[in-house]
Formats: structure tokens, C-alpha cells, sequence
């Protein structure tokens, strides 16, 4: 839940993740998901009014999460969202969850202006987008197979790390030597922008059974593995760069944390005379200050969500069109 406004920008904004829940369960459990999320939504909302000192009728409208997205904890959302709404009297918005990623490095100070590119880069997705404003977004290229995120958890669920694994298996890597390990770079050998990353599991796999227990040769196995995703990240960026011209890269997805792809990815901008920006950490993983940020850019261009609580399990990006159109 977060607070946005116009001129003092991120007033109050507080994140409840489920990861205890999940990392018991080893992965997503829909129903204890939603059934999670309609217990702690009303009191979270409660909290971060009062910290913020504000009170509803201060509010000038709310944006909630439509989609896509698992459907159960979707609804609670909207639900809560539009009834919220109708309850205070102002107006409501359901926002692309995909849009608050692109749009995130834009609650920093010195945001990037538009056009620029987006890698993001999370466990349910991996995609270059050329992000032209707000709402139109050209997908240049995206993973045909597993996510970034997924990748990285699966491998290090291979290597006994509790889900989701991504972090702590970046942090093996970083005790790890680069080389020792070779994994494929997935279709750096094919022309465009997508990306498969299904096949690096098994390379994963292979890799496990001759570094069996050895400390050592695990860590140097996840420092292999993160090589061969951010390589292979990076050197599409730098492709899509230099064929769209434009001046930054941003990241978004909580693959964006990573601090490997963060300092190669400077790197690659900078060869094509590009920067690249980034969202702190905690605005490239998943919260709730990125759609309230989309919402107040949707809602203060004058669009509604009037049609009740929406929640869309799939919903496609090239949907989306500029507030108002
Ligand atoms: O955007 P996000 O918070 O949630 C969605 O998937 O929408 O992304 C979560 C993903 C997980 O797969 C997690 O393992 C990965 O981001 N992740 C990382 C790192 N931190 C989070 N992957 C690699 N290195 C990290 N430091
Ligand atoms: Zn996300």
C-alpha cells in the first residue's frame, strides 16, 4: 500500500510480502495467497493512513493492481479497491501490473524522461520494451520460455536454496570465480530480442552432479549461471540500444536487484552512448509504490476504472493505450 501525490510525491508506502508463506510451501499456493491477502489488506491500509497522517476524504482517488496475475488474490484486491471507492466517494483505477514495473524508475529523483528502454526482468517475466509514454509501450522482444526470475529460482532450488532462490543464489555467486563454469548463452546466435532460458536447468543440472557437495565448486556454479543470464540480458539491451537509438536503459523486476546485471548493464549502456538508470531495489521488486505511481498518472489525466472491480488474469501489455485515449 503507498500514498502519491502531486508535487510531494511518495508520501507513505509499506510492503507485506508472503515470502514466509511461500518458502514453506516451496513455491505460490493460490488460494493461502488470497486468502493471506484479505487479512492483512484492511489493517495495512489503516496503518499507512496514519502514518501519513491523512485521512480518506484527503485521498483524490485509488489505483489497485487489475491484473494480470493470479485471479484469487487479483480480486481481493479490486475488490477492496472498488469498494473503497464507492465507500469514500472518489474515484478508482485498475492498473496494469506490468505498467508500475516500466514505470517505477520514475519515483526516483532525476527520473528518466521518455522514450526509453526497459529490461524487465522479473519471475514471471523477461521482456525489452521500448517505453514511449505512459501507456505505450512497444515489446521488443521477450523469454519464449521461462522467466529470468524463474530460471534463477529453479537453479537454486537445484542447489538446496529456499525459494524464491534468486537473491541468495546471487549471493553464492559472489563467493564464486567466473569461467569455471561455461553455460550457454541462450540465442545470442539468433538475430532480435527474445530469450529461452528453459535450457539452462539442465545445464544446471549437469553442472550440479560434478560439483556434487563441494562448497566451493557450488558457489563457482551460481557465479557460471549468473554469468550466463546477465550476458545473455545484457548483450540483447545492447542490441535493442543501438537499434532504437535511445539514451537509457532503465531495469525494472526484482531480477533488477541484482547487483551483477546492474553494474554490466551500465557498462553496455555506455558502449552505445546510452546510461542506464535503476529504481532502488525495493522499487524493482514487487509494491505497491509503482501502481500508485501509474494510478496517479492515469487518474490526474482524468481515466476511471467505472465499470466495477476489474481483475484480469491475462492481459497483454500492447493493450494498454495512453490515459484517456
Ligand atoms: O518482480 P518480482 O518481485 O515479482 C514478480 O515476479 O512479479 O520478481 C521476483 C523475482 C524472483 O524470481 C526472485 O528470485 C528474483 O526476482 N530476484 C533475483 C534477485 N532478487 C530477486 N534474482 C537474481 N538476483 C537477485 N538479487
Ligand atoms: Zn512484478
Amino acid at each position: 500500500m503507498a500514498i502519491y501525490g502531486g508535487g510531494r510525491g511518495l508520501i507513505a508506502h509499506t510492503v507485506y510480502t508472503q515470502t514466509d508463506l511461500h518458502e514453506v510451501w516451496g513455491g505460490v499456493v493460490p488460494e493461502l495467497a488470497s486468502r493471506d491477502h484479505v487479512r492483512r489488506l484492511v489493517p495495512m491500509i489503516r496503518a499507512v493512513l496514519k502514518d501519513a497522517s491523512l485521512s480518506p476524504s484527503e485521498l483524490g482517488g485509488i489505483a489497485y493492481t487489475a491484473g494480470p496475475g493470479l485471479i484469487g488474490a487479483l480480486l481481493v484486491g479490486a475488490l477492496v479497491g472498488a469498494s473503497l471507492s464507492m465507500a469514500w466517494g472518489v474515484p478508482a483505477v485498475g492498473i496494469h501490473h506490468l505498467e508500475g514495473h516500466l514505470l517505477a524508475p520514475r519515483l526516483e529523483l532525476d527520473p528518466p524522461p521518455f522514450p526509453y528502454l526497459a529490461l524487465l526482468v522479473s519471475g514471471g517475466h523477461t521482456m525489452i520494451v521500448d517505453v514511449v509514454g505512459v501507456g505505450q509501450y512497444e515489446v521488443m522482444g521477450e523469454s519464449l520460455d521461462d522467466a529470468a526470475g524463474e530460471a534463477f529460482d529453479k537453479t537454486a532450488k537445484l542447489l538446496g536454496l529456499a525459494y524464491p532462490g534468486g537473491a541468495k543464489l546471487a549471493h553464492l555467486a559472489e563467493m564464486g570465480r567466473p569461467g569455471v563454469y561455461k553455460f550457454p548463452r541462450p540465442m545470442l546466435d539468433r538475430p532480435g530480442y527474445d530469450f529461452s532460458f528453459s535450457g539452462l536447468k539442465t545445464a544446471a543440472l549437469l553442472a550440479l552432479k560434478s560439483a556434487g557437495d563441494d562448497a566451493a565448486a557450488r558457489a563457482d556454479l551460481a557465479r557460471g549461471f549468473e554469468d550466463a543470464v546477465v550476458e545473455t540480458l545484457v548483450t540483447k539491451v545492447g542490441r535493442a540500444l543501438e537499434a532504437s537509438g535511445r539514451q537509457v536503459v532503465v531495469v525494472a523486476g526484482g531480477v533488477g536487484a541484482n547487483r551483477r546485471l546492474r553494474a554490466r548493464l551500465a557498462e553496455v549502456a555506455a558502449r552505445y552512448g546510452a546510461r542506464a538508470a535503476y529504481p532502488r531495489p525495493e522499487f524493482c521488486t514487487d509494491n505497491a509504490a509503482m501502481i500508485a505511481y501509474a494510478g496517479y498518472e492515469r487518474l490526474s489525466a482524468g481515466e476511471r476504472t467505472t465499470e466495477g472491480p476489474m481483475a484480469r488474469a491475462r492481459w497483454s501489455l500492447s493493450e494498454l493505450r495512453p490515459p484517456g485515449a
